[in-house]
Order: C-alpha cells, then sequence, then structure tokens
C-alpha cells in the first residue's frame, strides 16, 4: 500500500466497537470513516464510495447481506469483509457465497483484522488496476483497427483535429464529398472519447421520410400515430453515455431541424406525441456532402441550427487531393479483399497503379475501394493489370476539362495543368509517352507533376 491511503467503511451498531475499529485500522494506513447502524451506512456506501466495506452482520433493520448488496450495487468491485458472531454464521457463509470478501470470527485479534483489511485493499487495488489497462489495451485495439488511412498532409491535418476535438463532448460536423470518409472519421472520433464505451449509432437523415425519421430519432409514445402500438425509445435515447451520428444531415426538412436544434439547445427530446421531455446523453457528430452554407442561402438550412452543429468542423479533402494516399489505400483495401481467400493479397501492375494514380475518382474512397474489389473479382492471377480495372477508370476521357468544376477564368496555369492530367490518363499514366505527346523533355513532365502533388498536399 505504497503511499495510497485506501478507504474503509466500518459499520457496527455499538459506538464503542465503531471507535476502537477507526483507531486501529487508522493506526494502520487506512483512511477511515464510520456509519452507526445499517440505515446510515446504507448512506455512506454511496456518499464515501469507499474502496473497503467492514460490517457487522448482525444488525437491527439493515443487516450485512444488505449493506454487501448496496455495496456492490454501487461498485461490484468493492471488498466487502464481515464481521461475525457464531450465531450468525450461517448469514456470513451465504454472504461469502453472494460475493462477499471475507468472513471473520469474534473474538478475532487486532493483527489478524487488519491483515485481512490491508488485502481487500490490495486486491482492490488491483482489479481496478487490471480494469484500466484492459480498457488502455481495448481502446489502442481499436484505434488501431479502424485508424482511417492516409498520410498526405491535407488528410493528416484533419486527423490531427479530430484528435484534439475527440475527448471533448464537443459537437463535430464533418463535411466533404460523397466517399470521402466521413463515417471512417465519425467512428475515429468516438473511439478516442471518453464515450468510446458507449454505442455509436448512426442513422442516415435522407433514407426516410419526415414523420418516419423524427420518430426514429426521437422516439414516440403509444397512439401517437397510426403503428404506433406502443412506446418506443428514440436513437437520442438508446444512444445514451455514448455518440450519435447523424449522416446526411443536409437531407433533413426545415421541420425536422428546427427540433434537432432543440436537442441541441436544450439537452432533452420530446418523444413524438409526449408531453414529456427524456434527458438526452450523447455526442452528436453530424456529417453532409452538401454545402450547408450554400444551403442557407438557398433558405433550405437553418442557421441557427448550422451554427449549433459547426461548433467543430472538419472537412475531408477529395481523394483527388491526395493522390499520394492511393497506393497506400489501394494496399490496404487489396489486404483486406483477400483476407479469407487462401491466395495472398492482390498487387498491382505498374500500368494499373499508373492508371488509379491519375484517374479522377469522383466517388473518392468508396470508388477506389469498389473498384479494386471489381478488379481482385476479375483477374486471373494475382496481379490486378490494366484490363481488369473499371473502364471508366482506365478509358482517357472525351474532352479535356479545366476542372470538374469549371472556374469562370482559369488562369494559364490551370488550364495547362488540366490539360497535361488528361493527357497522362488518356496515356494510361504512361510518363514518358505523356512527355512525348505534350512535346516537353520527361524531365519537365516531372518537375510539373511534382510542383502539382506538393500544391494539392
Ligand atoms: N481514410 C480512410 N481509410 C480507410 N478506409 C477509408 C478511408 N476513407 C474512406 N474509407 C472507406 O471508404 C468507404 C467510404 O467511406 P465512408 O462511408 O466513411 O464515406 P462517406 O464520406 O460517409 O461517404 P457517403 O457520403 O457516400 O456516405 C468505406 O468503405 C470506408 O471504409
Ligand atoms: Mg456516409
Amino acid at each position: 500500500m505504497s503511499g495510497h491511503r485506501p478507504s474503509i467503511l466500518v459499520i457496527d451498531d455499538e459506538s464503542g466497537i465503531l471507535d476502537t475499529l477507526r483507531i486501529l485500522l487508522k493506526k494502520s494506513g487506512f483512511e477511515v470513516a464510520t456509519a452507526q447502524g445499517g440505515s446510515a451506512a446504507l448512506e455512506a456506501i454511496k456518499s464515501e464510495a469507499p474502496e473497503v466495506v467492514l460490517t457487522d452482520v448482525r444488525m437491527p433493520q439493515v443487516g450485512g447481506l444488505d449493506i454487501l448488496h448496496a455495496a456492490h450495487d454501487q461498485d461490484p468491485e468493492t471488498p466487502v469483509i464481515l464481521m461475525t458472531a457464531q450465531a450468525s454464521l450461517q448469514t456470513a457463509i451465504q454472504a461469502v457465497n453472494d460475493g462477499a470478501f471475507y468472513y471473520i470470527q469474534k473474538p478475532f485479534s487486532n493483527d489478524d483484522l487488519v491483515a485481512i483489511c490491508k488485502r481487500a485493499a490490495e486486491y482492490r487495488q488491483l482489479r481496478s488496476e487490471n480494469k484500466h489497462l484492459k480498457n488502455e489495451i481495448r481502446r489502442r485495439d481499436r484505434s488501431v483497427a479502424i485508424m482511417p488511412i492516409g498520410k498526405a498532409r491535407c488528410f493528416v491535418d484533419v486527423l490531427k483535429l479530430a484528435d484534439q476535438v475527440a475527448p471533448t463532448d464537443s459537437t463535430v460536423l464533418i463535411q466533404g464529398d460523397s466517399g470521402t470518409g466521413k463515417e471512417v472519421l465519425a467512428r475515429y472520433i468516438h473511439q478516442l472519447s471518453q464515450r468510446n464505451d458507449g454505442p455509436f449509432l448512426s442513422i442516415n437523415c435522407g433514407a426516410l421520410p419526415e414523420g418516419l425519421l423524427e420518430s426514429e430519432l426521437f422516439g414516440h409514445v403509444k397512439g401517437s400515430f397510426t403503428g404506433a402500438v406502443r412506446d418506443k425509445d428514440g436513437l437520442f435515447a438508446a444512444a445514451r453515455g455514448g455518440s450519435f451520428f447523424l449522416d446526411e444531415i443536409g437531407e433533413t426538412t426545415p421541420a425536422t431541424q428546427v427540433k434537432l436544434l432543440r436537442v441541441l439547445q436544450e439537452r432533452e427530446v420530446l418523444p413524438v406525441g409526449s408531453t414529456e421531455a427524456i434527458p438526452v446523453d450523447v455526442r452528436v457528430i453530424a456529417a453532409t456532402n452538401r454545402d450547408l452554407e450554400e444551403e442557407i442561402r438557398r433558405g433550405q438550412f437553418r442557421s441557427d441550427l448550422f451554427y449549433r452543429l459547426n461548433v467543430f468542423s472538419l472537412r475531408l479533402p477529395k481523394l483527388n487531393e491526395r493522390r499520394e494516399d492511393i497506393p497506400l489505400l489501394a494496399e490496404s483495401f487489396l489486404n483486406r479483399i483477400s483476407e479469407g481467400r487462401d491466395h495472398g493479397p492482390c498487387t498491382l501492375s505498374q500500368d494499373a497503379l499508373d492508371a488509379i494514380m491519375v484517374y479522377d475518382w469522383p466517388g473518392n474512397v468508396r470508388e477506389l475501394e469498389n473498384a479494386l474489389e471489381h478488379s481482385a473479382i476479375l483477374t486471373r492471377d494475382r496481379e490486378i493489370k490494366l484490363d481488369v480495372l473499371p473502364s471508366r477508370v482506365t478509358e482517357p476521357k472525351s474532352q479535356p476539362l479545366v476542372d470538374e468544376r469549371p472556374v469562370s477564368n482559369p488562369t494559364l496555369d490551370a488550364i495547362e495543368r488540366a490539360y497535361i492530367m488528361w493527357v497522362l490518363q488518356a496515356q494510361g499514366g504512361n510518363k514518358t509517352r505523356t512527355a512525348e505527346a505534350l512535346g516537353i523533355d520527361p524531365s519537365t513532365l516531372y518537375r510539373k507533376l511534382a510542383r502539382y502533388d506538393s500544391d494539392s498536399a
């Protein structure tokens, strides 16, 4: 018991005995609280949250067994020691069967009693260290398992912000195009949060009609609409103690937005058809692939809800803004796809790798994952070649685009860049042929490509 003075609650109905035990245990290194009689004891168990409980078995009203159960309700790891006379031995034995740490028979020596109390305190300490370690291990396991992949600067910057906001209870808004990994990021935040023992629940707000969405979110009471045959908890209630991921928040109607705003402001939900609000204990993470500020301008999204959600906002880059992560992502997806198959993971031929490096990936990471799965199914050997990639990935675009979304007055630089990327794609990523087609020296091409890479990183 190095340094730490373990706390012990001593319970008896005789004040003389309490005094003796207090002095003895204090001298032996304990922080001692006492309670005279059972009802005082039940209070003290709650208020003191002692590490060890030492109690007499036979007291009027509340007996040793009640004390044991109350202590374990409070914290199942609390060792409870019973002091018993011959007459109540049966009860003491039953208490041990019910999970008491030890019973000591009266009359006992001071030394024996102190030794047992010390053992109980050590046991308690080991248990809590053990629990702590287990939590720590689980936390690490999980964070490794779902670590979002990517080392591009623009992506790592987002992860760092996520690391910082995760342990707070702050509402987070994740913005990013379809398939950029919004849900992956939301789960990552949950795993790194203090709520990681609680549930991670999610709902796609765009997938349900308004009425159903509200009943899913907030719950309903029996009879509040046809089909509501019994009371139902909403997801806000079910996610208690955990995180709630509101996906596609931009798809909600203004009416639902008002209600969501209320939840975030008041921290309580009103089930459909009910007048009784239920407190909400969830961390909200919302995501959207819409430009919410634009939606606000168009009158489709409430600005007050936006400000509530936008307490901390994260914007995921598009895959074509972090092309350097394509090989990493590809490797990890190919490894995952091959899990459970007899042969090892597929690899990409140089041509195929070149092609996926220059393709535009409008569907972002999800599209890359699907394309690789498609290819891994079609390929005859373990190397994925150009011919099994989806044709949209390998076929050159029919016309050079300045950008996916053309800007109104592109600079000459932007046009040059877009044209070079188009030719590169048309040549299947082959840089020598691209340089030839462009009529420039390969070293010039390499230099330009390196500059584009570092611009977007
Ligand atoms: N950084 C990443 N590391 C590993 N896998 C990723 C990463 N980003 C996305 N993925 C994978 O890509 C797919 C799409 O990710 P996710 O569902 O999180 O995207 P999203 O932004 O929610 O897409 P949508 O807008 O279509 O709902 C998932 O299968 C996910 O596992
Ligand atoms: Mg999603």
